[in-house]
């Protein structure tokens, strides 16, 4: 390895909306990109141009990660890459996800073992295969939700899944300290990911009221979380979360509902 090694970040879900945020962003700041997406062949060609023309070097690489199988494949397709001296393996961002999905009552079997295969089982064996190549200073992402944190029936699977991804975060985080290898998760409210969902002004205002900020995410704000955990600039960061949902986790959503207890004991004291 010598001193101009070139840094090589690999992320999943580079063809999704925030996947393609955190590429773009990490090349500006000049990574170089192992681009890993699924089905969405056009997205991934104008994003691979689009960080070749910031001068970085990108790898794509199409995969299936309900697939176990994928994940030897993508680390067999990047030990190849590491074969050139000139690159050094320093990042992984597990973006990758199936998104919202099968309820308490609709999930079955199958679509359960669909989420925890991409959403867990993927992330988990690809921090552990590809931390072995990983030089002392690399940084694992992670993607949760902030539907890891309240109660959401209706997106049950999703939300499970991302609370185990937490989970690993912070068990990972010790068992790869003495690499020094830092790992820790996102945890990004409703971001426009540019699905059709966010132009409808009343879906928009339902995602709206989950933050206390207000608004939605941007994909280019989620971006400067991953890029601050990738870079040394939090070299002292690891096995914890970055919450970049507007404050969705507070529980906002549901203050119509609440009752104050400061009241509530006023009117008890009545009685
Ligand atoms: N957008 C939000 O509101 C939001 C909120 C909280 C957390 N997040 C998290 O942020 C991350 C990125 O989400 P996003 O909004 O960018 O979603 P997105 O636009 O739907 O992108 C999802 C990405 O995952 C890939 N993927 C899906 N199934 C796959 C499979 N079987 N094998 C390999 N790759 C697969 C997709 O590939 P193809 O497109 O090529 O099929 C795509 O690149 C996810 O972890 C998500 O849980 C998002």
């Amino acid at each position: 390895m010598t001193d101009e090694a070139r840094p090589l970040v690999v992320l999943t879900g580079a063809s999704g909306g925030i996947g393609r945020s955190v590429a773009l962003r990490l090349a500006s700041e000049g990574y170089d990109l192992f681009c890993a997406f699924h089905s969405r062949e056009p997205q991934i060609r104008n994003l691979r141009s689009e960080i070749l023309s910031l001068g970085a070097r990108c790898d794509t690489f199409k995969c299936d990660l309900i697939q176990s199988s994928s994940v030897r494949d993508i680390v067999t397709r990047v030990s190849y890459l590491l074969e050139d001296p000139q690159v050094q393996l320093r990042g992984l961002v597990n973006c990758a996800a199936l998104l919202l999905g099968p309820s308490f009552e609709t999930a079955t079997e199958k679509s359960f073992d669909n989420y925890v295969a991409v959403n867990v089982r993927a992330p988990f064996f690809l921090t552990q295969q590809l931390a072995r190549l990983m030089a002392p200073g690399s940084s694992v992402v992670n993607f949760s939700s902030a539907g890891a944190h309240f109660s959401s029936p209706g997106d049950i699977v999703y939300s499970m899944s991302k609370a185990a991804l937490e989970s690993m975060t912070f068990h990972a985080a010790e068992a790869l300290a003495r690499k020094g290898i830092r790992v820790n998760a996102v945890i990004p409210g409703f971001t426009d990911n540019g699905h059709e969902l966010f132009s409808d002004p009343v879906v928009r205002k339902h995602m709206e009221s989950h933050a206390v900020l207000g608004d939605v995410s941007s994909p280019e704000t989620v971006a400067e979380a991953v890029l601050f955990l990738i870079s040394q600039r939090s070299s002292r960061t690891t096995g914890t979360t970055l919450d970049v949902s507007g404050g969705s986790t507070l529980g906002y959503r549901h203050a119509k509902e609440r009752i104050s207890l400061r009241q509530k004991s006023h009117v008890d004291r009545q009685y």
